[in-house]
């Protein structure tokens, strides 16, 4: 199989969780021997901190912007100063329960910011080949499914919350400029991630930290909503695999496999935090509280990836205890990340080193 070179990198979004983990990911991997621009907002779910050190470890190759990909001007400048040749778009709004009370923005970022973005890589790249768009997309496009059911490739598309709508407009944009224009594009539409780094608004870690303040654990409805939990290096590794050995104008569903109820995994996420700070497993599922549903919340998720197996070779290669008791861990060694979060002392670092122009 041909491989793609891999030159000159556009990372949007990659201040975020799985951005700054895949920045990570692509910087240490031997082969790659290119440079890596990160495009980010900065809005409260980027933080340079994840990426703290990295100019130093990789010095020459790795260059932050404070930018927004709504804005076509910036994004166009960047394009032509770094020879841009590769796009890994992560850059959006992500939280369901954030769209529902306040979708304005996931319109305006997802949708929006993905038409500016990829408008800009087609002016850019007009006449130029060895050029590949991808955008990261969730499995959440497909709606709920069925017992016993998996997305795949050819499922069709159902979003029910604003951010699952707007994460589909996007995909159909991203589809429609390779059908219309032949621009490269691939698109990866992912299950549930979790890891380092990840905003503790999010299932995971917002319980591990409840867990150790002694604070209630809110499980949604009746707690039998299922998710497909994948680690996010194995996710990143999934997006390094693509670029280099996708095909232009292909889906790829990326699924960890591990199936759960949320009332099943919470519980297992007692047990495990439990074992590392030595308190009772009992104290911390005494915390679960169940409470009002989300509004139109997803039965359930499961993604098939036999494709992106088969295809491309990439396999999940962290099962969920040994994902879950990494991140126990990097939650309760990295405090002072932690603390920065939920004080907000990362948002004043933020304007005294990037200025406070609102974009
Ligand atoms: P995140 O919320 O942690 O990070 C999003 C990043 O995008 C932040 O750094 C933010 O500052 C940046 N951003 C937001 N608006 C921007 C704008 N207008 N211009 C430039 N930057 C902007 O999100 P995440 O969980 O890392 O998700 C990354 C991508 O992966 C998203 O596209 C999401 O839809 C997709 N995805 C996430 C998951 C998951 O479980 N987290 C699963 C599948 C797919
Ligand atoms: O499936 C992929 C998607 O996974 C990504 O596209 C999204 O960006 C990402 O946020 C995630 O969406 P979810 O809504 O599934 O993730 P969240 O962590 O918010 O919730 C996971 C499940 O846990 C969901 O069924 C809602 C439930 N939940 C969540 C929170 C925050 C609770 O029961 N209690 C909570 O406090």
């Amino acid at each position: 199989m041909k491989m793609r070179e891999l030159r000159s990198i556009l990372v949007t979004g990659g201040c975020g969780f799985i951005g700054s983990n895949f920045i990570r990911l692509l910087l240490n991997d031997g082969a790659f021997t290119g440079t890596v621009v990160n495009a980010d907002k900065l809005t409260y779910a980027g933080n340079p901190l994840n990426l703290s050190g990295i100019d130093e470890l990789y010095p020459g190759r790795y260059t932050f912007y404070r930018a927004d990909i709504c804005d076509h001007e910036t994004m166009t400048g960047i394009f032509e100063k770094h020879r841009i040749d590769t796009v890994v778009h992560f850059a959006a709004e992500s939280h369901v329960d954030r769209s529902i009370s306040g979708p304005h923005e996931f319109v305006r970022t997802n949708i929006n910011g993905t038409f500016t973005l990829i408008e800009t890589a087609r002016r850019c790249w007009e006449g130029k080949d060895g050029v590949l768009f991808h955008h990261v997309s969730t499995d959440e496009v497909y709606g709920s499914a069925a017992e016993g059911e998996e997305f795949s490739e050819t499922t069709g598309y159902d979003p029910h919350s604003p951010y699952s709508a707007s994460k589909a407009a996007s995909d159909h944009l991203v589809r429609a400029y390779g059908h219309t224009y032949g621009l490269p594009v691939t698109i990866s539409n992912c299950s549930n991630n979790y890891g380092p780094y990840q905003f503790p608004e999010k299932l995971i870690p917002l319980m591990i930290l409840n867990m150790v303040e002694g604070k209630r654990l809110p499980v949604y409805g009746d707690g039998k909503n299922v998710r497909d939990w994948l680690f996010v290096d194995d996710h990143a590794e999934a997006i390094r695999l693509i670029l280099r050995k996708g095909a232009a104008g292909e889906t790829y569903n990326i699924g960890g496999g591990s199936v759960v109820s949320n009332i099943d995994l919470v519980r297992l996420l007692c047990e495990r935090t439990a074992l590392k700070t030595g308190e009772k497993r009992g104290v911390y599922e005494g915390l679960i509280q169940f409470v009002t549903d989300r509004p139109g919340h997803d039965r359930r998720y499961a993604v098939n990836s036999e494709k992106i197996k088969t295809s491309i070779g990439w396999t999940p290669t962290v099962s969920l205890e040994q994902g879950l008791d990494g991140t126990i861990s990097w939650y309760l060694d990295n405090v002072d990340w932690v603390r920065g979060v939920q004080t907000g002392e990362y948002r004043s670092w933020i304007e005294k080193n990037y200025g406070d122009r609102d974009r």
